[in-house]
């Protein structure tokens, strides 16, 4: 290596340099031989997709001290920093989990430490890239060998925050890093390191430290005291802590100005401990949900306080009128907990005070200007308690111009200060009987907004009027009446569902527009419109999402819509369409959601075109299709749910089902989010999702259901049903099915609901079903079962009418014993319908965000969700994480 051709060059340049030196200021000295070789060894190990790094080599022109990303001391020539964070492309509308943050021009492949031999490196900033593995084996985990020889490191700043796939397993090198101030490890996999504490807390001059979302699990709740001697932020978001808040945080010897215990899941009431830190700005415990407890009136003295969120929790009891003392406070969050008593009029008097959050508690009493009399700057208010009562001056001209605001529960009249606010650009008011005329001006002021959600009033105009101006609008679940409003370009998301709405779609779809339209969603189900769907299709091609269920639509599908071939869901159920829709599918290649049911479409569907579909769920019951159910509908290895229920359907059930990949566990990717299918629109969230009612399922709806009932199926069950091991819900009901149940059903064992009523089966009921534990709903009735019905817990806790219409069955939960001396059995046949479970044409407004609405417990809250990149990889790890993370940052923007 001595005689390299950089070696030459770098004689060359640094003699050049030297000659120069008295003529030219601009003339840097050049990079240090051993540094360069250790930035081109790093190189080595890396990808390099897009030449980020192309500069570095040798043989360039450049100096490596102008190599991308890297500063040198421009005295010795030593490389002090390295600047390299990638930054993420997106599209503007995306499938979140389908298309991640786009990083196929990051770096990834190996991230060697070796870079930390750079004797003078002080700043190290390799965040957001794609990198694979962290290689810190050379550093030496006693003795910190593998650093600069002699004296130990001089690095200050580490990032390498958010290179998702990286898992490190132990921290022990990091003490090594003996002068770092800044360590941000946040969405590095670091469940593995359980003594992480130990190792970062050897650091004397570390004044940050960021660990967010890297499944933590140990918090040390038992630890008395921690060796921290500089620290002034924590970040312990999104991890995995389940305890009370460990003593010692609340201990320590440094002044402390920032914790970050959000999204994790401590519980108990907050520690007096906490009076400790005098020196605190910034406490942030949103969303561990058990928190719990009165919030304590000695918060009041943390006078240095500028922002307490404790947000998503469930304390209780009044808010502290003393926290009017902390007049430095900037943001005060108690979004959702169970606060109850009045509005302090003392919070009144926070005049820095920029972001005031109380929506979603039990406050009582009566809430006036009074209660906001000296916020000059605030910017964000939400208040929504159903018992608190708004009595503004209607005169009051506030002191403030509000971005955002939330108000709930509002009766008589809106606030008129509403109406002064020229700045705002989010309004949410939701489960209010209050009037919101004169319309015309209220239509007049929603032109400013950029996002509304209206949900849940009593606003009862005429649409057809209206012109339509903001990128999201929310209606739904009004009593708006007359036609449809006219769109401007602006809007992407307009849901109107659950109004009066009358007429039919033209003067939405079909009035000209100059400019292109960017309409993703659109939802006016649960209207009276009326009509047929217009050929007007071809000017939406952005729509991804069009939900016209529950009208008095009617005709054919249009050609026009076979455009729209960015769809990802459509539902045109409870409508009265009919003709065949065979291409339908063939001109959707992307849909995963396709509802027709309670229609009259007909035709067969052996007729459709199946191949590369990647559709999860196919609703197209109660409608007249006929004909054999075809094998190709095997192909469809995404499917979820498939109900065709209620059709003309003959013919056997294919014995191909265990194709369908995606119900049958152990395959190779099981889909996480199941059907709720969370799509990014500019930064939005909303959620694509089924109208069932099946998703009490508190985090999983993760719905995996077959339905063929009431058609003319026949011959025998084959066993490839009962390799779907995932299936939840089954029902073959009112067919012609014989035979009877295969011993092979004791594998279905996540099955919940299983109904073959009224078929003509036949057998005894094999004593495999007795081990299905999961089991909530079984209907054998009126078939020809015999023999006795197995033993076993299971089995015997449901009720006679699961099996009766079965003359030869006997034994418990029936009367009938199996002896031959018969019991007189006189219960009368039951009513024809026993399948209620897995009708999927439950309605809801708010189906779209209902499985967020189920994560949090709030029910009401919008299918719109804010999404920022920093939480994504939230997303691909914990599902249930993933929605607390979006719903806060929607919550964030009022
Ligand atoms: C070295 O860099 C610093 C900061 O960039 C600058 O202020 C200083 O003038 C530079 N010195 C020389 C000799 O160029
Ligand atoms: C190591 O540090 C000491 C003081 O901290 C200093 O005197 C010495 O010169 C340094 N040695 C090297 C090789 O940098
Ligand atoms: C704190 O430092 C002391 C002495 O260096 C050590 O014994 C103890 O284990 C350290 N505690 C933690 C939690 O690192
Ligand atoms: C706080 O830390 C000190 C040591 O610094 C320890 O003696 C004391 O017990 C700790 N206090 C609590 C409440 O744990
Ligand atoms: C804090 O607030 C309470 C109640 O609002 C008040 O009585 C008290 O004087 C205040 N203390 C200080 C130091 O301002
Ligand atoms: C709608 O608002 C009313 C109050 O006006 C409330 O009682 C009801 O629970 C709300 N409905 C939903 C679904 O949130
Ligand atoms: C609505 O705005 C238009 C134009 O800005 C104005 O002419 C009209 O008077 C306004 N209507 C109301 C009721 O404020
Ligand atoms: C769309 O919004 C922009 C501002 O966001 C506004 O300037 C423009 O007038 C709007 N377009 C229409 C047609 O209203
Ligand atoms: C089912 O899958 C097997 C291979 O996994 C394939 O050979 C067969 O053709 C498939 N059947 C249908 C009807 O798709």
């Amino acid at each position: 290596m001595d005689v390299s051709p950089s070696n030459t060059k770098f004689i060359l340049l640094w003699l050049l340099c030297s000659i120069m030196m008295f003529n030219s200021v601009m003339c840097k000295v050049p990079c240090n031989e051993k540094d360069m070789n250790i930035l081109l060894n790093f190189k080595n190990g890396v990808i390099d997709p897009s030449g980020m790094l192309s500069s570095w080599t040798w043989f360039t022109e450049l100096d490596c001290c102008e190599w991308t990303g890297i500063m040198c001391d421009n005295i010795t020539g030593r490389v002090t920093q390295l600047n390299l964070p990638c930054h993420a492309n997106h599209p503007s509308v995306f499938v979140v989990g389908d298309t991640p943050d786009d990083k196929s021009h990051c770096l990834t492949g190996e991230l060697s430490l070796s870079l930390l031999k750079l004797e003078f490196l002080s700043y190290l900033d390799f965040s957001n890239n794609n990198f694979k593995s962290v290689k810190y084996d050379s550093m030496g985990s006693q003795n910190c060998n593998g650093l600069s020889k002699g004296n130990s490191s001089k690095l200050q700043y580490l990032d390498l925050s958010y290179n998702y796939d990286i898992l490190i397993d132990n921290l022990r090198w990091i003490s090594c890093l003996s002068s770092l101030q800044y360590l941000n490890l946040g969405g590095i996999l670091l469940h593995k390191e359980i003594d992480w504490l130990q190792s970062v807390s050897k650091l004397p001059s570390l004044l940050e430290l960021h660990l967010q979302s890297c499944q933590l699990q140990n918090i040390y709740p038992s630890l008395q005291y921690a060796n921290f001697t500089s620290l002034q932020v924590l970040d312990l978001a999104e991890n995995d802590f389940i305890s009370e808040l460990p003593t010692w945080l609340f201990n320590l010897s440094c002044d402390i100005s920032h914790i970050d215990l959000s999204q994790n899941h401590f519980r108990g009431k907050l520690p007096t401990t906490l009076l400790n830190i005098r020196s605190i700005k910034s406490l942030l415990l949103s969303a561990n949900y058990n928190l719990q407890g009165p919030i304590p009136d000695w918060i009041g003295q943390l006078e240095q306080l500028q922002e307490l969120d404790l947000s998503y929790n469930s304390f209780s009891g009044p808010i502290p009128t003393n926290l009017g003392n902390l007049s430095s406070l900037i943001e005060l969050n108690f979004l959702s907990n169970h606060l109850n008593g009045k509005f302090p009029e003392s919070l009144g008097q926070l005049s820095n005070l920029e972001i005031l959050r109380l929506a979603e508690n039990s406050l009582t009493g009566i809430v006036s200007e009074k209660n906001l009399l000296s916020l000059s700057n605030l910017k964000h208010f939400s208040l929504s308690s159903p018992s608190l009562v708004y009595d503004f001056d209607p005169e009051w001209v506030p002191p403030f111009q509000l971005q955002g605001t939330w108000l709930g529960f509002v009766s008589g009249k809106l606030p008129s200060w509403l109406f002064t606010q020229s700045s705002l650009k989010t309004l949410t008011i939701e489960h209010s009987s209050a009037s919101f005329e004169p319309l015309d001006k209220f239509w007049n002021f929603s032109a400013q907004l950029d996002y509304f959600s209206l949900t849940n009033n009593t606003i009862n105009g005429d649409m057809s009027n209206v012109l339509i101006n903001s990128k999201f609008a929310w209606l739904n679940s009004n009593n708006l009446r007359g036609g449809l409003p006219q769109l401007s370009p602006n809007v992407s998301l307009l849901n109107l569902c659950n109004n009066s709405l009358s007429g039919p779609l033209s003067p939405l779809l079909c009035h000209k527009m100059k400019e292109k339209g960017n309409l993703v969603s659109l939802v006016l189900s649960m209207n009276n419109l009326s009509g047929e769907l217009p050929n007007c299709w071809m000017d939406w091609k952005s729509l991804i999402h069009v939900d016209l269920g529950g009208n008095k639509l009617t005709g054919k599908i249009p050609h026009s819509m076979t455009s729209l071939s960015n769809l990802l869901s459509l539902h045109l159920n409870v409508n009265m369409f009919f003709g065949e829709v065979p291409t339908l599918l063939e001109n959707f290649q992307n849909l995963l959601i396709l509802n027709l049911g309670e229609n009259n479409f007909s035709g067969a569907i052996s007729k459709w075109k199946w191949q590369g579909i990647k559709v999860k769920a196919l609703q197209m019951r109660s409608n007249q299709f006929s004909g054999n159910i075809p094998p190709q509908i095997c192909q469809l290895s995404s499917l979820m749910v498939l109900d065709l229920a209620n059709n003309k359907l003959s013919g056997p059930v294919p014995n191909c089902l265990h194709n369908m990949t995606a119900l049958v566990s152990d395959t190779a990717s099981v889909d996480k989010f199941g059907i709720r299918i969370p799509v990014s629109v500019n930064n939005f969230i909303f959620t694509l999702g089924l109208n069932i009612k099946g998703t009490e399922l508190p985090y999983s709806n993760l719905v995996h259901a077959i339905d063929l009932s009431s058609n003319n199926i026949s011959q025998t069950m084959p066993l490839e049903i009962f390799m779907l091991t995932r299936l939840q819900s089954l029902n073959l009901s009112h067919n012609r099915l014989v035979g009877s149940i295969p011993k092979d059903i004791g594998n279905l064992k996540q099955l919940e609901s299983i109904d073959l009523s009224n078929n003509r089966l036949s057998g005894e009921i094999p004593q495999s079903m007795s081990t299905l534990s999961f089991l909530a709903v079984l209907n054998l009735s009126f078939n020809n079962f015999m023999g006795k019905i197995p033993l076993g817990t299971q089995l015997q806790s449901f009720t006679n009418l699961s099996y009766i219409g079965n003359p030869q069955l006997c034994g418990p939960p029936l009367t009938r014993n199996c002896r031959h001396d018969e019991t007189t059995d006189n219960t009368k046949p039951m009513t024809e319908d026993g399948d209620d479970v897995d009708r999927f044409e439950v309605y809801s407004c708010f189906y779209m965000g209902l499985g967020i609405g189920f994560a949090v417990g709030l029910l009401g809250v919008l299918s719109v969700i804010y999404f920022n990149r920093a939480c994504n990889h939230a997303y691909f790890r914990f599902l249930d994480r993933f929605y607390v993370t979006i719903i806060q940052k929607w919550n964030s923007v009022y």
